[in-house]
């Protein structure tokens, strides 16, 4: 049996007074969230203070992303050496607002998951397609051209040391959730086109949905087969909002 993680992608949100509510919110619900995972993805700046105030809990750090580069002169780039000694686990490479807003292209995503797992986190691999590759049926070449890129760089059995997201674009921030069996198919496509190279990858790799999940959805979504849990972006930015999900 995979293991559900649940993972908040707080995006450009956050203060030091808010997160400190927020995250003890979060701890002070953990009794309820049986044995899935949690993690927390905070902007930068906030990792170590974050870290500091997980202390001893069992939720997970991660980062938003991380430089394809190990050092040198990429001004604005944070290593995964610096998230990995600030206490991050896991680093979310290629998320779609990375790709469709800053131009990152399947090779600088694979280059980042590179990067991260060389390091020793956990990259959370995003991808999926747009509203408009949905309605022309192109979703599954999409999401294969995606995998294809990191794939073709790090072969398929680094995706054992991975996360995998689905989060169809049309689905983010929108309130438009992909329905259980929308998500579930297209989990399947993943699962299965893992499986073609490495069955024994594919049978543990964890799948996330991402895309307007909230409490009121995560149950039905969680229980599709291939779906391991979520990543959550606007329900992540409470506790109550994030627990919810954790606790369905
Ligand atoms: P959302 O974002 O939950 O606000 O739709 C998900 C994500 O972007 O990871």
């Amino acid at each position: 049996m995979r293991q559900i993680l649940v993972a908040g992608n707080w995006k450009l949100n956050g203060s030091k007074e808010s997160i400190q509510s927020l995250v003890s919110g979060i701890n002070e619900g953990m009794s309820g969230v049986g044995d899935k995972a949690v993690a927390v993805c905070p902007p930068f700046v906030y990792i170590p203070r974050v870290a500091d105030l997980l202390s001893g809990s069992e939720i997970g750090l991660g980062s938003q992303d991380v430089a394809s580069e190990e050092t040198g002169a990429f001004t604005g780039e944070v290593s995964a050496d610096m998230l990995k000694e600030v206490g991050c686990q896991y680093a979310i490479v290629g998320h779609s607002e990375r790709r469709s807003i800053y131009g990152e292209r399947d090779q600088d995503t694979a280059a980042k998951f590179a990067a991260a797992r060389a390091k020793g986190l956990t990259p959370i691999l995003c991808v999926g397609e747009l509203l408009e590759e949905r309605e022309s049926g192109d979703t599954e070449n999409v999401v294969a051209r995606q995998l294809d890129a990191v794939i073709e760089l790090e072969g398929v059995a680094a995706l054992a040391d991975a996360v995998i997201a689905y989060e169809p674009v049309w689905a983010i921030g929108t309130g438009k959730t992909a329905s259980p069996d929308q998500a579930q198919a297209v989990h399947a496509f993943i699962r299965a086109k893992v499986a073609e190279l490495d069955a024994d990858v594919a049978s543990k790799v964890q799948i996330l949905y991402g895309g307007s999940v909230n409490g009121g959805n995560a149950a039905e979504l969680f229980a599709m087969e291939d779906i391991d849990g979520g990543l959550i972006g606007g329900a992540s930015l409470t506790p109550e909002a994030f627990l919810a999900i954790c606790t369905a």
